[in-house]
């Protein structure tokens, strides 16, 4: 039997209580695939650049009810870290498309300061495609401090930290369907 949303899940020295069920999750993505089919209806140029890990489910649900033609790919960021405050260098992994001249509508789980998107969107340009959107289930608006357009939204959260539906704690957390918010202990 699956687990039930009022029940807390441990995940390594953390605590996280139920926050959104599935079934909330399931509706805002059908009316987010709604918006984004007249967008797309007709563009035979499209191009659904899958961000993984954490796009998965958001991916195999959206994309299901989108019913739009446009090809399947799925890519990796990979961050490396300096070892001091030189940040984060994300580099795209297993693009095997060409874009060039082509409609890409990134999918992706959760935009939170917009930093790691920024990335994604400065390697995707020097591609040339002839447009990128973003599509996101989640957005953090009070975080975010890009200057560029989220354009599809499922959900946007307050600052909370989530694990569920793809979205990990530490590679834990993904796999459950509901979404689960960080319990912050004190004293
Ligand atoms: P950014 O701040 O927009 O660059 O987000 C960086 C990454 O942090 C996202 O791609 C997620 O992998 C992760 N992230 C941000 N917020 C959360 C959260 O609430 N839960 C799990 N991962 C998160
Ligand atoms: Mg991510």
């Amino acid at each position: 039997m699956s687990k039930q949303l009022h029940e807390n899940i441990v995940l390594y020295d953390k605590k996280f209580a139920p926050f959104i069920p599935y079934s909330e999750i399931k509706e805002r993505v059908a009316a987010l695939a709604n918006r984004m089919r007249k967008e797309y209806e007709g563009n035979n140029n499209l191009v659904f650049l899958v961000v993984l890990n954490g796009a998965f489910m958001f991916a195999a649900e959206l994309l299901g009810e989108l019913d739009v033609n446009g090809v399947v790919s799925f890519i990796k960021l990979s961050s490396y870290r300096g070892n001091s405050t030189t940040g984060v260098v994300d580099d795209v992994l297993g693009l095997d498309c060409n874009i060039e001249g082509r409609t890409v509508v990134i999918i992706e789980d959760i935009v939170d300061t917009g930093i790691t998107m920024q990335h994604l969107l400065d390697s995707l340009k020097k591609k040339h495609p002839a447009r990128v959107d973003i599509a996101t289930m989640f957005f953090k608006p009070e975080s975010f401090r890009g200057n560029y357009e989220v354009k599809f939204v499922a959900m946007e959260l307050p600052k909370e930290f989530i694990v569920g539906f793809g979205l990990d704690y530490d590679g834990l957390g993904r796999n459950y369907k509901d979404i689960y918010k960080l319990v912050n202990e004190r004293g």
